[in-house]
């Protein structure tokens, strides 16, 4: 899987895709902190530890580098930046069944316009999965000689052989 680049300064000055998908009862948005556990929670449900790990960092940050995806007070899809280094956008992902409705540039487009305005000029799409899916909606290229990036090696579960 290898790392991609966005270009930010290419990007629209536009947020009113969130105006959009909010006609159809989607908000998002970013969380505030009484939600964090209930976020962390449902990304470790959907997509695992590391995944809910990488989103604890970023609801760890100040300001939050996360946004997310409810739909009748329940969350449908998640994002987060800054969260395994500076720069890299991920991990985002939305529920199997609301995929294919916008839900996941949305908050693809909500993450990189708040870098953009943070002052960063690319982003960087870890180990991205769905190449495609970042191609098509914001033009990103894959980084040459990328795969295995900056994700390997990582630390392993602990054995329990303290003492
Ligand atoms: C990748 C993911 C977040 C996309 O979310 P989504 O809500 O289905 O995406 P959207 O509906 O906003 O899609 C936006 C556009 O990208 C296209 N698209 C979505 N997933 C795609 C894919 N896997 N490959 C190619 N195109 C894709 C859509 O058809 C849509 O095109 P359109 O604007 O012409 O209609 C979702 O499939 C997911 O959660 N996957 C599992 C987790 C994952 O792999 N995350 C990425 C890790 S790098």
């Amino acid at each position: 899987m290898p790392d991609m680049l966005v270009k930010l300064y290419n990007l629209d000055d536009d947020w009113r895709f969130l105006a959009e998908l909010k006609k159809r009862g989607i908000s998002v948005r970013k969380p505030i902190g009484p939600e964090k556990h209930l976020i962390v929670q449902w990304v470790s449900d959907k997509f695992g530890p590391a995944w809910a790990s990488e989103t604890d960092a970023a609801l760890a940050n100040v300001p939050r580098t996360c946004f997310v995806a409810i739909k009748k007070a329940a969350i449908i899809g998640f994002a987060c930046y800054d969260a395994t280094a500076l720069g890299f956008f991920g991990p985002v992902g939305v529920d199997r069944l609301h995929r294919r409705k916008g839900t996941g540039k949305a908050l693809l487009l909500a993450c990189l316009l708040d870098m953009k305005l943070k002052g960063y000029g690319y982003a960087v799409v870890g180990a991205a999965k769905d190449t495609d899916f970042f191609k098509k909606t914001v033009g990103a290229v894959e980084i040459p000689g990328s795969t295995p990036g900056l994700y390997h090696p990582r630390v392993k579960e602990a054995q329990s052989d303290i003492g």
